[in-house]
Formats: C-alpha cells, structure tokens, sequence
C-alpha cells in the first residue's frame, strides 16, 4: 500500500518538508496541517500544481485542524508525522524561551496524532527540540522508538557545509558527525570527521575546526539575525524530509537524530541526540559510535543538561 505521511503546521519549515516530500515521489499522499483557516489547502492546492512541471505524482491535501481535534481525519493512517507546530525565534532569542507556549502547541498536536494516527512514527522539529521530543513521547504515549527528533541531520548539514566552504572542497568528499543536543550543548565529533576519507585533524588546524564547530553551533542564530521575522527552514526541511523518507522506506539508513538513549554510550533515560538506524518502526537501534574521550565527556554533559528539562515538561 502507497504511503502516508503527515506534515503539522504549514508555516516556513512545515510548507518547505511537505513540498520535499512530494517532490520526492515515494508517498502516495503528503497531508499538511494548521491552525490557520484556509492555509494548508492553499498551498496543497498550490503545490498539486506543480506536478505537471516537476513529474511527481504524491497528492497533497491540506486540512485546517481546531484543538478539539477538528480537522484530524485527514490525518488518519499516516506512517509518519512531521510536527512543526509551533514559534520560531526573533533576533536574540534562545530556543528555550520559546519552551512554555511551544509546549502547549506540541502537547494539543501530539495527542490528536495519538488519536488519529495511532501508528505512525512521530518526527518532532519544533524548538527546544530536545524538550518537544521528551514531550511528544509523553503526550502520545507511543513506544519511545516510535517518537524522534531532528537537530543532528541539521546540525551535522552545517558543521559538513562550513568544512567544505573553509576547505574549498565539494560538500561531497566532506563527513562530519554533531551529537548531543539541538542548542548549547552540541557535541561536535572531529574523531568521526573525515575529508576525501582522511581525518579532518589532518585537513585543518584544532583551532580552525573549533572556529567551525562555533559557527555550527551558532548556526540557526547566524540565519534568524539575517531574516529576522522567523529561522531557517531549506536546511532544517531537508532534514526532517530525509527522515521521513528513511521511515517510509524501511531504509535502515544510519543518521544523527534526537533519539531515546536507555544505556548506550553509559547514558540511560533521556532524549539524546545520537546516530540511530532510522526504518518503519522509527528509530531501530541506537548506534554506539566510537567517540574519544572529550567528545565521551561532553555527550554525558549534554545528557545531563537536557535531562532536567525534559523532566520540565511532564508538567507542561
Ligand atoms: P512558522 O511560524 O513559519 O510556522 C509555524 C506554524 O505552526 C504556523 O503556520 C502556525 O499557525 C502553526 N501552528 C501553531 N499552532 C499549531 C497547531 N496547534 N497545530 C498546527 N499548526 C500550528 O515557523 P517555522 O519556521 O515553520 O518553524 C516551526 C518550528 O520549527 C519552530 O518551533 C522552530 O523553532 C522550529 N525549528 C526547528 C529546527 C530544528 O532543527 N529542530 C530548525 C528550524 C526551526
Ligand atoms: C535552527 O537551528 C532555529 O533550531 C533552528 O535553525
């Protein structure tokens, strides 16, 4: 049977998936959704048009939800939810101050998703990611496998992007790893960085790939100063896209995603950004990736950050 995926809210990050993921040709139907009257059907409509140029064949249907559940059917059998519901930053915000409205946002949507597509595999990018993956996980009830988040594949895009630009090479002979979480406690992984396969160590000096993994960090910041009414979305849309794609296909693909770590790396009982085998059930198994010692150290002090703030929003 053809594929389903969901795509909640149809602002800048949820439009820019949806229209990934139709272009992508793999799904039968690609679902977005908000809160505002009329805007996913306008641009379902908007994006069927484009078929006849781009050659895909993936339907796209919007349908505007209300609190209560209204609007939810459209959803129903979805193997997949994106949920982008939620606030950007403004200049000078952190992802946390956008924690106590966004947590309202996430929990309303996660529980229709419970309830309206009790199966699917839920991909949450609404900031503070970290919290709002925890949250989703707790408001659905899900298996925790079953609920994830994206900030590595961003993350990672960037530190990747950054590389390659300073080295003047293409994107493509440059492999870079982030962990840990989507904010102040990122946890680049020079070990694991290569460049045309040798060690990033050996392509640029420490004091260069720390000016990088600055810059990474900073990397969404960087972009809302620049746009200022609203935060990226081209590269945080691929992202989420490629996820969605790794679960509809069963792929098995290994990716750097906020996944639930119960023991690895000697971390248990937190959301933690990890590289996770990504397949139908969502996350499959949670990859041990050989870390040095620092990189070790800064993972377990990430955890220990965002422990205490998903243990927060169980009461939000
Ligand atoms: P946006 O403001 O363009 O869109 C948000 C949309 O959510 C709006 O259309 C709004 O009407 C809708 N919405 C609000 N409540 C809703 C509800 N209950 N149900 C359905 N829709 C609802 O913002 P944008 O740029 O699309 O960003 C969305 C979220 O993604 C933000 O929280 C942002 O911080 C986050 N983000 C996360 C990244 C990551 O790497 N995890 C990267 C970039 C953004
Ligand atoms: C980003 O990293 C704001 O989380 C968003 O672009």
């Amino acid at each position: 049977m053809g594929k389903k995926v969901t795509v909640v809210g149809a602002g800048f990050y949820g439009s820019t998936t949806a229209q990934r993921l139709a272009e992508y040709d793999v799904f039968d139907t690609v679902v977005i959704t908000d809160i505002v009257e009329g805007k996913p059907a306008g641009l379902a409509l908007d994006l069927n048009q484009s078929r006849a140029v781009e050659g895909f064949e993936t339907k796209v249907v919007g349908a505007t939800t209300g609190p209560n559940g209204e609007g939810y059917e459209a959803i129903e059998g979805s193997d997949v939810v994106v949920i982008t519901a939620g606030l950007p930053r403004k200049p000078g915000m952190s992802r946390m101050d956008l924690l106590e409205t966004n947590a309202k946002i996430v929990r309303q949507v996660a529980e229709n998703v419970a309830k309206y597509a009790p199966n699917a595999v839920v991909i949450v990018v609404s900031n503070p990611l970290d919290e709002m993956t925890a949250l989703a996980q707790l408001a659905t009830q899900f298996p925790k496998n079953r609920v994830l988040g994206q900030a590595g594949m961003l993350d990672t895009a960037r530190f990747t992007n950054f590389v390659a630009e300073a080295l003047e090479v293409p994107v493509k002979s440059v492999k870079t790893l982030t962990l840990g979480s989507h904010g102040d406690t990122m946890v680049p992984v020079p070990s694991q960085s290569t460049v045309n396969g040798k060690p990033l160590r050996d392509a640029m000096p420490a004091a260069q790939i720390e000016e990088l993994v600055v810059k990474t960090r900073n990397g969404g910041a960087e972009v809302v100063a620049l746009l200022k009414t609203g935060s990226a979305y081209y590269a945080p849309s691929a992202a989420a896209a490629r996820m969605a794609r790794a679960v509809a296909e069963d792929s098995g693909a290994v990716m750097p995603v906020c996944a639930w770590v119960d023991g690895e790396f000697g971390i248990s009982g937190v959301y933690l950004g990890v590289e996770a085998e990504i397949g139908a059930e969502g996350v499959k198994r949670v990859v041990e990736t050989e870390l040095d010692a620092d990189e070790l150290a800064s993972l377990k002090a990430a955890a220990e950050a965002v422990r205490a703030k998903q243990a927060d929003v169980a009461s939000m």
